[in-house]
């Protein structure tokens, strides 16, 4: 960062969440049967995909668990945690004397994994201590929690929320939050996402640039999750199509996995933008993969902000905006109006070169649009969009 931006810089106060020990790097998960240990002999291994078990890589994680003395105690997730998903594990998993909770797999298995480790503790059922659904406060207490993602998106793994769903009309899509639920430890081994599939990949991967635009572009960013976000749009702007067209490129897939445990803690600090405000409303009505709905609606979203920041003038969110895409496309920069358009050229161009899917694939209809639209919040993004906008931006990518 050169010394004059740094001077340019406003300190204004902020609060700033770290997360505990990362473990980064090829083979890393070798070293997983030790974190376990400092916790006690017996733990909770929540997994998913049985891509990975059929890999034989979940396999040697409960192997090499179960070589160093720890019982191991299983529980499967499919889809995006419910709270009956979560309270079912939790009520069966009881009285075990479980000293350790270990998620092994993509967002959703962390997000079940971290939420079991809360319901081993608490009674009840998780749906009463959500943001916005339960009634009661939760209390942050929790058994150690150790994150293995598998897939580079959510970045749950740096994160202090599990985020539970019930889809369907009436549904929701909301978050178990709280500062203590900041994993005791995040092991992020890239040999273990060589297996993710180019779709989820893609869907994984535009998460995570859309969390790490949304937070660095936020109303409540701050000096250090900019640095954060500038080094993980940086690493993804090459890394996604490579890691998209070879799942082998294992260069690819750590950078990516870097991109995404960046992207966990400018979430935490700094927030998320009117995208995110979608995942609720949208993914609490339709079953739609998280990362596939930030996705597809990441490019719409921000040519609207941008339209309404040029129309109001506001220069200082568009040259932040401009400074985003400088990091994610590598490119020098020219003008103000030509950095926004490169920006906005490369997410239509991941939108069709990643095959993102449309919302009608879901079921999504015309008639939907304005309840959805009414439902969304534009959480901390630089500008507050109409119904209108957010119809419109539906309706781009039915
Ligand atoms: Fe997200």
């Amino acid at each position: 960062m050169c010394r004059s931006r740094v001077f340019a810089m406003a300190m204004t106060p902020f609060d700033f969440r770290v997360p505990s020990l990362l473990l980064f790097g090829a083979g890393k998960a070798a070293e997983l049967p030790g974190l376990v240990r400092r916790h006690g002999t017996r733990c909770l291994l929540v997994t998913g995909r049985a891509s990975l078990w059929a890999s034989g890589a979940l396999g040697a994680i409960a192997g090499g668990l179960e070589g160093a003395g720890i019982a191991v105690s299983a529980a499967e997730v499919a889809g995006e945690p419910t709270p009956e998903l979560v309270d079912s594990i939790a009520a069966r998993r009881r009285g075990e004397e479980i000293a350790c909770v270990v998620a092994v797999g993509g967002g959703s298995v962390l997000d079940a994994g971290k939420a079991v480790a809360a319901m081993l503790v608490h009674e009840g059922s998780v749906g009463d201590f959500l943001e916005g659904v339960g009634t009661r406060p939760f209390d942050g207490r929790r058994l150690p929690f150790i994150a293995v993602p598998t897939t580079a998106g959510t970045g749950s793994e740096a994160a202090r929320n599990a985020v539970i769903s019930r889809v369907g009309p009436g549904g929701f899509k909301r978050s178990l939050r709280h500062d203590a639920l900041m994993p005791d430890a995040a092991v992020v081994d890239p040999e273990l996402h060589r297996s993710c599939p180019p779709p989820l990949t893609a869907a994984c991967g535009m998460d995570a640039v859309t969390q790490l635009l949304e937070s660095y572009v936020s109303l409540k960013a701050n000096p250090l999750t900019d640095a954060l976000a500038e080094a993980g749009l940086a690493a993804a702007g090459r890394a996604l199509p490579a890691a998209y067209a070879d799942g082998t490129d294992l260069e690819a897939r750590s950078r990516m996995a870097y991109a995404a445990y960046c992207s966990g803690i400018t979430l935490t600090n700094a927030g998320l933008g009117v995208v995110h405000g979608f995942a609720s409303s949208v993914g609490g009505r339709f079953s739609i993969p998280h990362g596939a709905l930030c996705g597809t609606l990441a490019g719409p979203c921000l040519r609207a902000t941008v339209e309404r920041l040029k129309e109001g003038g506001e220069v200082r969110h568009l040259a932040k905006i401009a400074r985003a895409g400088r990091h994610l496309t590598g490119r020098e920069g020219r003008d103000l109006g030509a950095d926004l358009d490169g920006l906005l050229g490369l997410l239509d161009e991941w939108a069709r070169a990643l095959c993102l899917p449309r919302l009608g694939e879901f079921g999504v209809t015309e008639a939907d649009l304005p309840g959805l639209a009414a439902a969304t919040g534009c959480k901390d993004n630089p500008v507050v969009l109409s119904p209108g906008d957010l119809e419109t931006i539906l309706k781009e990518r039915l």
